[in-house]
């Protein structure tokens, strides 16, 4: 087991209420995790933190072994943690440019995007919405793109906040086949969600937020390498 990331007292606050105050949260790379916990327990707020999209009070952190800074947001986390919000949203160009834009940003040559980005479509099975404009897909569809969108940048830490959450029958069930696809050598996820058939996916970790602290749910102690 390689430790990705670990964070050593996390706590987050908004004014006087504490909305959670974690003793450690360690996430091993190649894994993936669930974080379940009943609605305003903090899980989106969670992974906004930890895509450094929000503030919180980090006592120490490590990433891939390395002491790092969590305010300012270290550069080394900066490309290699992707968020996807809830209800992605969408440049309104065209599918393909959508799923190339972060290359593009990030300076690629245009022939290895373009061969990315054709990869990313089939894994996702959006190739035939390849021209169509981001407004005129359904939320299925959407979702499925916004996964290609993160998968093309090839993450070590993808945050996925409810994939599935406003999907039903073959959306869902079609958005759920792809996680599995998400998880890879060096790449680690975490899905805040409640839908059941994501939780029990084969090999997934449980993360829960349960009165402001965080339980983890698995059967063997994943906090052994853990470097505090
Ligand atoms: N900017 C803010 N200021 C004050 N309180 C906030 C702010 N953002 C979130 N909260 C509160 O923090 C709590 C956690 O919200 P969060 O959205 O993280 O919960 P959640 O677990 O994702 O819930 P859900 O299952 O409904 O998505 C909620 O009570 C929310 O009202
Ligand atoms: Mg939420």
């Amino acid at each position: 087991m390689t430790s990705l990331l670990t964070l050593h007292r996390l706590r987050k606050r908004f004014g006087e209420r504490i909305l959670f105050d974690i003793e450690a949260l360690a996430i091993e790379a190649a894994t993936a995790y669930v974080l379940t916990g009943r609605n305003g327990a903090g899980k989106s707020t969670l992974l906004r933190i930890l895509a450094g999209l929000e503030r919180a009070e980090v006592e120490q952190a490590h990433f891939l072994g390395q002491p790092v800074s969590w305010h300012p947001y270290a550069a080394a986390m900066r490309d290699a943690v992707v968020y996807v919000h809830q209800h992605p949203v969408m440049f309104s160009t065209s599918v393909a440019a959508n799923i190339g834009y972060g290359l593009k940003a990030r300076g690629l040559p245009k022939r290895a995007i373009a061969t990315r980005v054709e990869q990313a479509m089939q894994w996702a099975d959006v190739v035939h919405l390849r021209d169509s404009k981001p407004d005129s897909l359904s939320g299925g569809e959407k979702q499925r793109v916004a996964l290609a969108r993160a998968k093309v940048l090839a993450p070590r830490l993808l945050l996925l906040d409810e994939p599935t959450a406003n999907l039903d029958g073959a959306a869902r069930e079609k958005v759920i086949e792809l996680i599995p696809g998400l998880v890879g050598e060096g790449s680690s996820i975490i899905i805040a969600c409640h839908d059941r058939d994501l939780i029990g996916l084969h090999g997934m970790q449980r993360l829960k937020l349960r009165d402001g602290h965080l339980e983890y749910r698995t059967a063997r102690p994943i906090l052994k390498n853990a470097k505090l």
